[in-house]
């Protein structure tokens, strides 16, 4: 089995961005360890914080961030980070080459339920013309990343990653290693599966009700066949599914809180996994225009997505155009 770095560079990766996945994996590995740790370490409950979206901070999605930020800016090839647990961004090397922009540990809901979490991340040019440190060089539509990628902590950790030639997974063995486990990732284009919190129903919009109701009609309904829900409440473990066996997954806008475009994060959240899914052949959406093509104005700005399987994310558009 292959070595993340040797796979990386037997494709032909840039050897400095080769290098910074690889920083990248130092602290998802201790991440992972922290993780397995749970109450034993005492890094379960919450803090007496929040962030800068409002939401109370767990221990962990504390410890994650600083993991992170530390082993990042650690590495000179960094220019600067965001993350979900910095109100600002942060700069390293003023002659860096990358942005990292990662959601730490995201799906903290499931932690004090020993429930699957997950880091995403996002990797960007820092552009070169720009030599004041500000939150401008971040503002790129996610069509510039240079790679992304998730590490899913469940029953195993596994890492999907993408430098923009297709997906493939790595599983972190025994060894401290992330090895080569599933190449070129191809998501199935048509699925049974759905994921959405329903508790929302009421709040969404006429055509996301209409779209989930002929799906919940079954075989008796437009759709001509039986679907099957999942909701894990961790972003990073409905896109493994969806690579993994292929489904639909959708935040939508919802009418609770109407100025905001989604609950999920684009810089964060919304463009890496994007990346991921258009990487392996499928659709990542607004429901009104590709999520990749968003200019961001805001590094916490927040986006409605829905992802997945080819024909089944087409057919959700379908329900929310005019034609
Ligand atoms: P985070 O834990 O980083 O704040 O992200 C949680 C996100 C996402 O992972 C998940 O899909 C969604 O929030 C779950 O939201 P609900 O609790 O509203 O279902
Ligand atoms: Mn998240
Ligand atoms: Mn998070």
């Amino acid at each position: 089995m292959q070595l993340l770095s040797n796979y990386l560079k037997h494709h032909d990766t840039d050897l400095e961005l080769v290098e910074l996945i690889d920083t990248l994996m130092i602290a998802c590995k201790e991440i992972a360890l922290q993780l397995r740790e749970g109450a034993l370490a005492g890094i379960l409950g919450t803090t007496s914080d929040t962030n800068v979206q409002g939401e109370t901070q767990k221990k962990l999605d504390v410890i994650s961030n600083d993991v992170l930020k530390k082993v990042l800016l650690d590495n000179p090839l960094v220019r600067g980070l965001a993350s979900e647990e910095e109100d600002d961004p942060v700069f390293g090397n003023p002659n860096g080459r990358f942005l990292v922009t990662f959601d730490p540990l995201d799906g903290s809901s499931n932690i004090d339920i020993n429930v699957s979490v997950g880091t995403i991340f996002s990797i960007l040019e820092a552009p070169k013309d720009v030599t004041e440190e500000g939150v401008e060089m971040f503002l790129q539509a996610g069509r510039k990343q240079v790679a992304s990628g998730y590490v899913l902590y469940g029953p195993s950790a596994v890492l999907a990653l993408t430098t923009g030639h297709g997906v493939n997974m790595f599983t972190l063995a025994h060894t401290g290693d992330f090895l080569l486990t599933r190449e070129n990732v191809r998501i199935p284009e048509e699925t049974k599966e759905f994921a959405i919190n329903m508790s929302n129903h009421r709040f969404w919009e006429p055509s996301m009700r209409n779209y989930v109701d002929d799906l919940l009609k079954g075989a008796e309904g437009p759709r001509g066949k039986n679907y099957n829900m999942r909701w894990i409440a961790s972003m990073v473990a409905e896109v493994h599914r969806v690579l993994t066996r292929g489904g639909i997954f959708t935040y939508p806008w919802d009418a609770r809180e109407p100025a905001k475009p989604g609950k999920l994060r684009l810089m964060y959240e919304g463009n890496p996994m994007s990346l991921l899914i258009e990487q392996a052949g499928g659709i990542s959406s607004t429901c009104y225009s590709d999520i990749l093509d968003i200019q961001p104005d805001h590094i916490h700005q927040r986006v409605s997505v829905a992802l997945g399987s080819r024909k089944e994310v087409e057919t959700l558009l379908q329900y929310h155009c005019d034609c």
